[in-house]
């Protein structure tokens, strides 16, 4: 995870925009921040431990001197939240300094060698190595760009990073390797950035670095190399606006309930994103034997959801699987197997090594992703975009309905190619045509109910969210979102195998969440609340209009707009418990956009 900024300028003030830059990259970590600039032959660095104002207020990191200057900001791996730790890191002289994103597997055994060989490494680290490495190249008689390539042909591992040295005063060498890194050109400036909505305004084109490539930036130019040879590269310039736009809160408090209310705008992309591309990897479903869905969090509930629609819309052999336990022992791969990778990033660590164990072999890799250029793009041979425009809270929210969203049209296509399922297939193309306005009422209905429900929830250590059937998907996706930003420890769970262990936890007061359209699981789970009502829960529940049996027994309900075909109603029905979580995080103090521990990219297996 971590963010890297750098930026070389024709003018003074770098340390401003690299800043402004870390504040929009503050999404990938928070744990410590810092900027290091290159000025009159030396290196000034400044950084600590805390989120990026709390650094400002103290340091002042936007106002060192310079016109080249780099920027960090970190979510742990190696070594504790410290200043310390707090990158950029430097050489034995001070001479070098580097951000790193990713990491250094090898990092313990190059440590041994760079201490045995009289070098002072000061952090705890795996990045540091860097900085030593290319002052041992350069004491060689390398230059810059030789010492920083000859750097990370020592490295193993996955890595961005961005070097200055206080020999130039002007140029940055980066290097990308399997975590990402964009380069950005205006008429003023050079920069290179972790993702592209965090580049400034004015930068007018766009390299996306492949991996095993090196960048040596200059406010003048922008030259590539292949790591492997040092070779130049053509440069491959894109326009900005192509690849994504730019990002801020809009009026609103936070990300995540901005996000949560472009939810209706995000459904009408989806619909009526081109066609092309979704019947195409309809298609190779529909050619498949068998379809593994591989994602992480949020994106592994649309695998679950994903699967389901397929079997049943389509006849599709599909199976969701945690990207990180995709095993040959719990997987059959053959010529006629497909994977269809989901991850709104397309960075995920875990994700990502899935694709790249079976790249060499005899398997249709395809992909759903939210970010255009991101790696899963290219490790795919065929990948649909969410169209939800960029996501920056931590929680994943309207990336998810694009998710559900896009898997119904690819499931939509596929049974039609199959010519199975037509009254489904029909009914749920209503349901997509009018969802917009759907997912507005349930936001609208809903806004006051949950904030008063998330100040009861406010006080509670646990909670239970229950569901059968396709809503088990919401039901894990609610406890997610409740434990990653308001920290109440959050179970989802099929309500049915509540009572087989779970329900031992229940007494007075235990909130239990049940999403409970009219479907074919209805009276079953009426009988579930009914079971926990008895041990004293406070029940909250999902329903839909017109509903009264559910609301009779419930504490509170959490109206939906009744929709047919009821697969769907995950759709809707994860709306308030968004706004749940969202509101039981400011109700506990917690910043919903930044919960702790987490990073909106994980970049790490
Ligand atoms: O970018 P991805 O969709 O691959 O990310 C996967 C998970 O890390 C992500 O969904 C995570 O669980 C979110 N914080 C959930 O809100």
């Amino acid at each position: 995870m971590c963010g890297i900024f750098g930026c070389t300028s024709l003018r003074e003030g770098v340390s401003r925009i690299i800043y402004d830059s870390l504040k929009k990259l503050e999404y990938r970590g928070y744990d410590s921040v810092g900027l290091a600039t290159t000025y009159g032959g030396h290196i000034f660095v400044k950084k600590d431990q805390g989120r990026i104002e709390e650094v400002e207020g103290k340091l002042e990191i936007s106002k060192l001197p310079g016109r080249c200057g780099i920027g960090h900001t970190r979510w742990a791996t190696h070594g504790a939240p410290s200043k310390e730790n707090a990158h950029p890191l430097t050489d034995c002289e001070g001479r070098i300094a580097v951000v790193h994103n990713g990491i250094i597997e090898n990092y313990l055994e190059l440590r041994e060698k760079l201490a045995s060989a009289g070098h002072k490494l000061r952090s705890r680290t795996d990045s540091e190595v860097i900085a030593h490495l290319a002052e041992e190249f350069l004491s060689r008689g390398l230059t810059i760009e030789e010492a920083v390539r000859h750097a990370a042909l020592s490295l193993r591992g996955s890595y961005a990073f961005a070097l200055i040295s206080a020999l130039h005063d002007d140029a940055i060498v980066c290097v990308r390797m399997e975590s990402p890194l964009v380069i950005g050109i205006s008429r003023d400036f050079v920069c290179c950035s972790s993702d592209v909505p965090a580049l400034p305004p004015d930068v007018e084109s766009v390299v996306i670095m492949n991996d095993g490539e090196l960048a040596i930036l200059t406010p003048q130019a922008v030259t590539i190399r292949d790591l492997g040879s040092g070779q130049q590269l053509p440069l491959k310039l894109l326009n900005k606006e192509s690849i994504g736009g730019l990002v801020d809160k809009g009026g609103f408090a936070h990300y995540m309930i901005k996000e949560i209310r472009e939810q209706p705008q995000v459904a009408l992309n989806v619909i009526s994103a081109p066609r092309a591309f979704i019947l195409r990897l309809a298609n190779e479903l529909v050619k498949s034997d068998r379809v593994y869905l591989v994602g992480c969090g949020t994106s592994y509930h649309a695998c679950i959801f994903g699967s389901y629609l397929l079997r049943l819309m389509a006849d599709i052999d599909a199976h969701p699987v945690v990207a990180s336990e995709f095993h040959d022992s719990c997987t059959r791969i053959t010529p006629s197997t497909a994977v269809l990778a989901i991850s709104q990033s397309g960075e995920t660590a875990d994700v990502l090594q899935v694709l790249r164990a079976l790249q060499d072999k005899d398997v249709k890799l395809l992909a759903l992703t939210n970010v255009m250029g991101s790696s899963i793009t290219r490790l795919a041979s065929l990948y649909v975009g969410l169209y939800a425009g960029p996501e920056m809270g931590v929680a994943a929210t309207k990336t998810f309905i694009a998710q559900l969203l896009m898997l119904t049209r690819i499931s939509i296509e596929a049974a039609r190619i199959e010519g199975v399922n037509h009254d489904l297939t029909s009914s749920a193309e209503r349901f997509l045509k009018s969802s917009a306005p759907l997912i507005e009422k349930a936001i609208l209905v809903n806004e006051l109910q949950t904030k008063d429900v998330a100040i009861d929830l406010a006080s509670k250590t646990n909670a239970f969210f229950l569901a059968r059937g396709i809503n088990i998907v919401t039901a894990l996706e609610g406890a997610l979102k409740l434990k990653e930003i308001s920290y109440i420890h959050a179970e989802g769970y099929p309500a049915g195998e509540s009572k087989h262990g779970p329900i031992a936890l229940v007494e007075e007061g235990y909130p239990c969440v049940f999403v409970c359209p009219r479907d074919e699981t209805y009276n079953k789970i009426i009988g579930n609340i009914m079971e926990m009502k008895a041990r004293g829960a406070f029940v909250v529940s999902c329903v839909e209009e017109g509903d009264k049996d559910v609301k009779e027994i419930s504490d509170r309900t959490f109206v939906l707009p009744e929709i047919e075909p009821k697969q769907l109603t995950p759709v809707l029905h994860v709306i308030p418990l968004q706004l749940l979580a969202y509101y039981a995080a400011l109700a506990r103090g917690c910043d919903p956009d930044r919960p702790r521990n987490l990073a909106k990219s994980v970049t790490v297996t």
